[in-house]
């Protein structure tokens, strides 16, 4: 079995000339208290990409095990979100500082708006205010999670500045072919949230299964290695060590176009999507 000590992410390259690790780590649903132990045994596996949020309501557990961690700032890749109640022109800076306080850091590498939000419409001011705080240098990239083709096209419109990424929903039963499709004509990097399916029915997949055995790995490593193949950059959550470790050996997969092609046949549009439709969910 390949030691994942010995695996490196692949890094991707924004519009914006700043890079993140392909692979990174997500803490949605992991408790403040845990954190700081599984963000600790992440970096010990090789992840130095990881993804939290304000809602996630673990920023500071991130922090402690950044502080604790003997690795150098630059080295790290931390992003986090702006909630969507704080959204608007008044509320965004301060939100940010205080996500940084509780980061204990003095900048993020990637800040995005959490959720369109499309019936409070504050999304264009809102990310006005993200394109005053990558000024400051307190963010070196600024993108979104969430959005849709049409919101990403009235941003670009309206404010002249891209994100540069949009960070969604994105598994073989819901490939979001349109989006990535319109991102890659535009620059816009794809990140995939809830890259498993959740551990959900997407891991009992009988095709998933059959590449799985072929290759001696589980079928995560799989849905990873499909993920990192086709350009997404992708951050599975898991609070289990051996799991997160696991999940780093994905790295190692090489899938061949017949394997991908397969995976991409999986696909089953808007019926697989598991979490709220970012095109009508409004919710603080
Ligand atoms: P756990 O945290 O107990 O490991 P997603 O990233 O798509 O949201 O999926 C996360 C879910 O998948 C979590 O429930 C997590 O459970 C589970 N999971 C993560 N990695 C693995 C793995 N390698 N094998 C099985 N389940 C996993």
């Amino acid at each position: 079995m390949t030691s994942g000590q010995t695996l490196t992410s692949p890094v991707l390259t924004f519009h914006d000339g700043h890079t993140i690790p392909q692979l990174g780590y997500g803490v949605w649903q992991v408790e403040d208290a845990v954190a700081e132990h599984v963000v600790g045994e992440a970096f010990r596996v090789g992840y130095r990409h990881i993804d939290t949020a304000a809602a996630y309501r673990n920023e500071k557990g991130v922090g402690r095990a950044i502080a604790s961690s003997d690795l150098e700032r630059e080295d790290l890749f931390i992003t986090t979100k702006l909630w969507n109640a704080d959204q608007g022109r008044e509320t965004t800076a301060d939100a940010f500082e205080a996500s940084l306080e509780n980061l204990g850091l003095d900048y993020v590498d990637l800040y995005l708006i959490h959720w369109l939000q499309p019936k409070r419409g504050l999304y264009l001011q809102t990310w006005e205010e993200l394109a005053k705080l990558k000024e400051s240098g307190r963010v070196r990239s600024i993108g979104v999670s969430n959005f849709t083709i049409e919101a990403l096209g009235e941003v670009e419109r309206e404010t002249g500045v891209l994100p540069v990424i949009n960070q969604v929903e994105t598994h073989p039963y819901f490939q979001q072919d349109e989006l990535r499709a319109y991102e890659e004509s535009k620059g816009i990097l794809h990140e995939a949230w809830s890259p498993l399916g959740q551990g959900k029915d997407l891991l009992a997949d009988p095709v998933l299964g059959r590449i799985a055995n072929a290759h001696g790995v589980s079928i995560p490593n799989v849905v990873l290695g499909w993920h990192l193949a086709i350009g997404n950059v992708v951050i599975p959550k898991s609070v289990n060590p051996e799991r997160l470790a696991q999940n780093w050996t994905a790295l190692a997969l090489e899938l061949d176009a017949e394997e991908i092609a397969a995976i991409s046949a999986l696909d089953k549009g808007g019926a697989g999507r598991i979490g709220p439709d970012p095109a009508v969910s409004d919710f603080a």
